[in-house]
């Protein structure tokens, strides 16, 4: 038996045995020592033929399905949704229950926020794992899994698991034995003196610096500092252990098997460390995940590598893998600055940063795509921009924080600040999206048409739009007494609220409510969406200079897409967007512009074709 076949080799196609020298070749660069690299290549592939062997006829026939249209989620092919599983459906099987209101709404992607065992009380909301094979008790069983999976499926969506790579739970069994002495779980994590970890501090971020200040903790039983970058209650994983890579990939392997299709890499760029830097995005995070990407590409081939990499446009494209990497690591990535990008120019009414961010947008290797999305489960992280802004934009940065933090007099947004190291740093932003755009009433037009302008907006950049749950139904922030806050992890529970059924039936018997409205929107928004802007990627996106500050308008294709972010009305000229003396239709209300001087409301969004009447 020799290390690369197990003595029964079932990798034989072409493409697996690609994968496989993409295996060994990235683990010779992570792995340097013999010794390490043997270890790593002998204990994967053993991984690799068991979780093969033991993968159903019916993922591998999905398998083979993909590797017939193997950009299936590319272009406008996916809408996804993001939930947390009781916060929707109380547990996986009520989930299931809900996969008609999915559909409903135009859904083909469903990412369900952590549902493995988590660690009792706080888990960060769940992602702190205790065991990553079996499901939270309280939200369901495998056999829940595997129907709520089959029955996705069957409906053409696919199910999205978080796989939290760089930490587990304190009460992890790794992390237990560790504490109990026993050195190969302890190898598991990094141990550091006070003296190393006050060393490596100098260099680091603080992720969250009011509720988890620091990145070590001291651990009496091994009268050591172990790394801890998020909770204390959560432990980073020493990837310098072949055994580490191999047990993850196992984890994530068997996951698939159970119907997983999409694993949203949590945390990615934290993947390994390096004194002196900040410990994200090092060469060797992106070789492990292309080793996640071979493992992935061996055994269910089906399958896709989204990553949480939350860092500046200009370091996200290694994520995809590039030049002699390209389609070797993730197939997704989360596009974060964009995101915040929105946030900054709605608070400062100015679409200067938008438009240097479309673009200066880098060109995406073929079979990958972006995430492009308004809210999810964690804060607006305005760090992500500061790369991205000059020193003169510093100061709207802040001012973009304290308007929708609740920290400004006369500010529409109802949100909450989140933790910051300093009085002086700029906070990250809580809050649901019809809070944050101060959508007050059914009728509060200026509310509304923010809202309309940050949904219409991420479902025209060209990636896959992303849902956060609740928003679909304009549902307010989570109840925040004293009582309920005393209850939160941190002040990220103000947008986890649980799924609103009133507001469901509202949907169908108060036409006019807001959450009427908002669902008619996003479904409306999805249907013309994937008819009509069908650029294969943002970086396909052709920014118009209109001369005027808080307008964003770009060329989809042949579709002209045109969002006012201030407050006033403006004139704007045809001729600015090329059309003179032509009519212009926007395809979201069916509202035409016959005159050269067309006037933009307040707020407004449009995606305008020319209309030609002969072949309306
Ligand atoms: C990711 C998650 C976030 C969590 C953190 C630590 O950033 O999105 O919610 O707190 O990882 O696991």
């Amino acid at each position: 038996m020799n290390a690369r076949n197990g003595g029964d080799n079932c990798f034989q196609s072409p493409k697996q045995r690609k994968a496989l020298q993409q295996l060994e070749s990235r683990l010779a660069k992570i792995y340097t020592e013999r010794g390490a690299y043997e270890l790593a290549l002998r204990r994967l592939i053993e991984v690799a033929h068991r979780r093969y062997k033991d993968r159903s006829p019916e993922l591998k026939k999905l398998d083979a399905q993909r590797a017939e249209n193997p950009t299936w989620f590319c272009g406008n092919q996916l809408m996804a949704y993001s939930t947390y599983v009781d916060k929707f459906g109380r547990d996986l099987e009520g989930v299931r229950q809900k996969v008609d209101w999915l559909l409903e709404l135009g859904v083909n992607y469903l990412h369900l926020l952590p549902f493995l065992k988590m660690r009792p009380g706080k888990s960060d909301g769940g992602f702190a794992v205790e065991n990553f094979l079996e499901i939270e008790p309280s939200l369901g069983n495998h056999q829940q899994l595997e129907s709520l999976g089959k029955e996705l499926r069957e409906n053409g969506i696919s199910l999205c698991s978080d796989l939290v790579l760089n930490h587990v739970a304190d009460t992890h069994e790794w992390a237990t034995k560790a504490r109990n002495g026993d050195p190969s779980a302890q190898a598991f994590f990094y141990w550091k003196t006070h003296e190393e970890a006050c060393r490596l501090e100098e260099s680091l971020a603080q992720i969250f610096p009011q509720t988890a200040p620091g990145n070590f903790v001291y651990i009496p039983e091994t009268g050591k500092y172990v790394w801890s970058t998020f909770y204390q209650y959560q432990w980073d994983l020493n990837y310098s252990n072949p055994e580490v890579l191999a047990s993850m990939a196992d984890n994530m392997l068997g996951l698939a098997n159970l119907g997983v299709e999409v694993f949203r890499l949590d945390s990615a760029a934290f993947l390994w460390k390096r004194a002196g830097t900040n410990c994200m995005n090092q060469p060797e995070c992106h070789w492990l995940l292309q080793c996640f990407r071979a493992m992935v590409d061996l055994v269910a081939p089906g399958v896709l590598l989204k990553a949480e990499a939350i860092v500046p446009t200009a370091e996200l494209p290694p994520y995809f893998g590039l030049n002699e990497d390209e389609g070797r690591e993730c197939h997704l990535a989360y596009q974060s600055s964009l995101m915040a990008g929105a946030w900054f120019s709605l608070a400062n009414q100015n679409t200067q940063l938008l438009r240097k961010q479309i673009n200066e947008m880098p060109e995406m290797p073929s079979g990958s795509n972006w995430i492009c999305y308004i809210r999810c489960h964690d804060d607006i992280g305005w760090n992500v921009l500061k790369p991205e802004i000059d020193s003169a934009q510093h100061a709207q940065l802040k001012f973009a924080s304290a308007f929708f933090g609740g920290q400004m007099a006369g500010s529409y947004a109802n949100g909450l600040t989140f933790q910051a190291n300093s009085p002086d740093a700029v906070h990250g932003t809580n809050g649901m999206l019809s809070d944050l755009v101060g959508w007050k009433y059914p009728d509060d037009l200026s509310g509304y048409s923010r809202y309309k302008l940050m949904l219409s907006l991420i479902f025209s950049l060209g990636g896959i739009p992303m849902i956060y749950m609740g928003d679909e139904l304009a549902q307010p922030n989570a109840p925040s007494t004293a009582e309920d806050q005393a209850r939160w992890v941190d002040s990220r529970d103000l947008h986890r609220p649980a799924f609103n059924d009133l507001a469901r039936h509202q949907v169908t018997e108060e036409p006019d409510s807001r959450a009427a409205r908002a669902f008619r929107l996003i479904k409306h928004l999805r249907q013309i969406q994937k008819s009509e802007l069908t650029a294969i990627n943002t970086s396909a996106l052709q920014i118009i200079d209109t001369g005027l500050d808080s307008l964003l308008v770009f060329h989809h294709e042949d579709k002209i897409c045109l969002f006012n972010f201030s407050a006033q009305s403006l004139i704007l000229n045809k001729s600015r967007l090329n059309a003179s003396g032509k009519t212009l239709r926007d395809l979201i209300e069916g509202r035409f512009f016959d005159l050269d001087e067309m006037l933009i409301e307040p707020y407004d969004s449009l995606w305008l074709i020319r209309y030609d009447a002969s072949n309306s």
